[in-house]
């Protein structure tokens, strides 16, 4: 399977937004993860609507949403609209799982479908004929530059070995606590999409990407 770099703009600098996304660009990545955060469904706020607007007109990167909100049905449209090419909502945070990725396929996305460390892999099970990507979090939602928690690796197993059960192409993104030091064992688990944040946009991004690239 196609492995892809998905470098968390989280972590960037907004002051010069625009340099550090060009900077990844200029390593290789050909994916951005775009972490939006509501303050109910994770503690934190990240950022939202206008930041996703003014980025899209500096880079054809693929934006790869991860809507850490409540009934994220809300928002898909508007979400493509402004120039999503992949929206992820969370399986604990829909009211209805199948309607929504039905709603980020209407409006012309890929359908990502996340689940938290301490939730059930069996819970994603019913959408794998909806889903177009499965995203297991490896660190609890909600901020940055966390610890990669130990029993992911197992998961990220567990639930590759479901993807290929279920004979569709469904990629595998694993997100939070990714770095050099553990990057392949999450690639030889059987992730093939890799968010990092902390790891990429901290010091030389350029760099960073590329070392990490390589490792691919
Ligand atoms: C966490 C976010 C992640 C985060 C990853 O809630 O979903 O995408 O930005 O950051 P690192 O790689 O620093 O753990
Ligand atoms: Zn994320």
């Amino acid at each position: 399977m196609l492995r892809i770099l998905s470098p968390s703009i989280l972590a960037a600098d907004f002051c010069h937004l625009e340099q550090d996304i060009k900077a990844a660009q200029n390593g290789g990545a050909k994916w951005l993860h775009i972490d939006v955060m509501d303050g109910v469904f994770v503690p934190a706020i990240s950022f939202g609507m206008c930041v996703i607007k003014s980025i899209r007109k500096c880079t054809d990167l693929f934006f790869d949403t991860h809507l850490m909100i409540t009934d994220p049905i809300r928002y898909v449209e508007e979400f493509a609209r402004l120039g999503s090419n992949g929206i992820t909502v969370h399986e604990e945070a829909c009211k209805d799982v199948s309607a929504t990725l039905d709603a980020i396929h209407k409006a012309g996305c890929r359908a990502g479908l996340s689940i938290n460390p301490e939730t059930p892999i069996g819970k994603i099970e019913p959408y794998l004929d909806k889903a177009d990507m499965i995203l297991l979090m490896s660190v609890e939602p909600g901020s940055g530059g966390q610890e990669y928690l130990p029993e992911s690796t197992n998961r990220i197993r567990e639930v590759r070995r479901m993807l290929e059960t279920s004979g569709r192409n469904i990629d595998l993104e694993v997100d939070g606590g990714i770095r050099m030091t553990n990057l392949k064992e999450v690639l030889d688990a059987g992730a093939n999409v890799i968010v990092a944040g902390s790891a990429i946009f901290t010091g030389d991004i350029t760099a960073n990407v590329q070392d990490f690239l390589r490792v691919f």
